[in-house]
């Protein structure tokens, strides 16, 4: 059956593709800010709706059917997973997503080859971005299914390092870039190739890329996957550009380049936010997750003052301003409407309250601002470290709640371990600081936490959920 709009004309095709890539843009612009995001996803959804049935209508790529059924499936999983998947389980959906896309990229620049040396028409141009698109789709793919696994808990997330480590990954890259300009320079050199001369350059180049990716991951532990996953995010928008070269297709080539460039742009967002060099974490295999042997450490003895919401509540009554900070444990507890309210109160009886917003609080980027914006904090409330950190030493109350190593004050200190060098949010220099949370249990890093036993902290213990009602209702029937 000849494709529905087969007849569009070749600019016309350009004009749409145009449209959508217009979208993407309109798009990721309106995502800049929390409150135009929403707008913003549905933009550039429309979009890539808008490329995909074009593309399905004009080319002559599959039945209908197997099309439909593909859709319907596809569809299915995305749908299932979207409901079933907890907020705190986001970010290795998102790395799988990163994965999904940088497999799909490496599947497709292969069949474009098969395609291309079955019609005899094989341009260098063809062959050398699918054999970018190949190595960089598969280690997008082999690599996040690994940051997947190490955050969703089913690999080890320590750092697993090895002798000559640095040399078993440079041998793998050096056996897929010599697969890759193999498969480049042989049809140039002997003509038209028989299918079996380049097949297995290809599929030994995905194989070699596919074993750095895991190479790549495995030494990378605890607090630095996030960076990881950002910079995977990336590399799956570049193997979607080099895919979309290898194509031909223009609106491919736009989509993967937003991806490459504003997943890199928070890559870097993040490695500063985190005092890590990007070489660091790729190559380093920094971010080492401390031992949590389930004892109380030394430096907690004798030295934790625990708190209640009454006497929270008297604090809150004579404090001019109050910053609150969240981080895991409030995404785990869902509290955020808890602490809206909590800050609405205060507000109402003139207090000045601010929200300490770390860039890698929770477990994805944006993660605080997600939850507290749909609980309806204004975004004006929100500061982020270095505007905050300046302020606390003029605050009467930082309220710490479900957050940890983004308050830990040793990384301010350590040479080394998971967060040395990492800046955090100062909330010790508050004139109180008040800690919920469930015990005394270390944070994602499994790095023990000066601030608990500080003179200045009280430990509110309990579910932030919990905890944060109650400190509602005391705090309204006192007022
Ligand atoms: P964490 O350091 O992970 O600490 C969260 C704390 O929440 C835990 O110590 C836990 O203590 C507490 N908690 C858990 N459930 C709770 C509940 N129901 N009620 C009250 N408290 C609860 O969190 P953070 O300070 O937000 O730091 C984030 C960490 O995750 C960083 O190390 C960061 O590198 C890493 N990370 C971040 C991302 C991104 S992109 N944001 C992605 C992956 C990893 P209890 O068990 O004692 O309650």
């Amino acid at each position: 059956m000849a494709p529905i709009l087969g007849n569009l004309s070749a600019s016309g095709l350009a004009f749409v593709y145009l449209v959508a890539g217009i979208l993407f843009i309109q798009g990721l612009r309106d995502m800049t800010h929390p409150r135009t995001a929403p707008r913003g996803n549905r933009i550039s959804a429309g979009g890539m709706a808008l490329a995909v049935v074009t593309t399905v209508l004009v080319t002559d790529i599959l039945s209908p059917i197997v099309l439909l059924a593909g859709i319907l499936v596809g569809a299915a999983v995305g749908g299932w997973l979207a409901i079933s998947v907890e907020t705190t389980e986001m970010p290795q959906l998102v790395g799988l997503f990163n994965g999904f896309g940088g497999g799909a990229s490496a599947l497709v620049a292969g069949a474009e080859l098969v395609d291309a040396f079955g019609t005899g028409a094989v341009q260098t141009s063809v062959t050398a971005t699918a054999a970018l698109a190949g190595i960089v789709g598969s280690v997008t793919f082999w690599g996040s299914a690994v940051a997947a696994g190490k955050l969703h808990g089913v690999i080890d997330d320590s750092s697993v390092r090895y002798t000559g480590e640095q040399v078993v990954k440079a041998l793998f890259l050096a056996i897929a870039v010599l697969s890759g300009l193999y498969l480049v320079v042989r049809p140039g050199l002997f003509g038209a190739v028989p299918l079996a001369g380049w097949v297995p350059s290809y599929w030994v180049l995905v194989a070699a890329a596919s074993v750095l990716g895991v190479l790549l991951v495995i030494p990378i532990g605890g607090a630095d996957m996030p960076v990881v996953i950002a910079l995977l995010n990336s590399y799956s928008g570049l193997a979607a550009a080099t895919t979309g070269f290898a194509l031909d297709n223009s609106v491919l080539i736009i989509a993967g380049t937003l991806v490459g460039a504003s997943g890199l742009i928070l890559t870097l967002i993040m490695c500063e936010s985190m005092n890590r060099s990007l070489t660091n974490v790729f190559l380093g295999g920094v971010g080492e997750t401390a031992d949590d042997d389930g004892e109380t450490p030394d430096i907690y003895e004798g030295n934790i003052t625990t708190t209640s919401s009454e006497e929270v509540e008297m604090l809150l009554d004579v404090a001019d301003r109050v910053v609150i900070v969240p981080g895991y444990g409030m995404a785990v507890a869902q509290a955020q409407h808890a602490v809206a309210e909590l800050a609405e109160l205060l507000d109402e009886n003139d207090v000045e309250v601010e929200f300490g917003i770390h860039p890698v609080a929770g477990r994805m980027p944006g993660h605080m601002n997600a939850l507290l914006a749909e609980a309806d904090v204004p975004y004006e409330k929100l500061r982020d470290l270095e505007e905050i950190n300046p302020t606390f030493s003029q605050t009467d109350v930082a309220i710490v709640i479900g957050a940890n190593d983004v308050v830990n004050p040793s990384a301010n200190t350590a040479d080394s371990g998971p967060i040395a060098g990492m800046p955090v949010l100062n909330v010790g220099e508050a004139r109180t600081v008040i800690v919920n949370k469930r015990s005394l249990s270390p944070g994602f890093s499994g790095v023990p936490n000066p601030l608990f036993a500080e003179d200045n902290t009280n430990m509110l213990f309990g579910d932030a959920k919990e905890s944060m009602q109650e400190l509602v209702n005391v705090y309204k029937e006192r007022h």
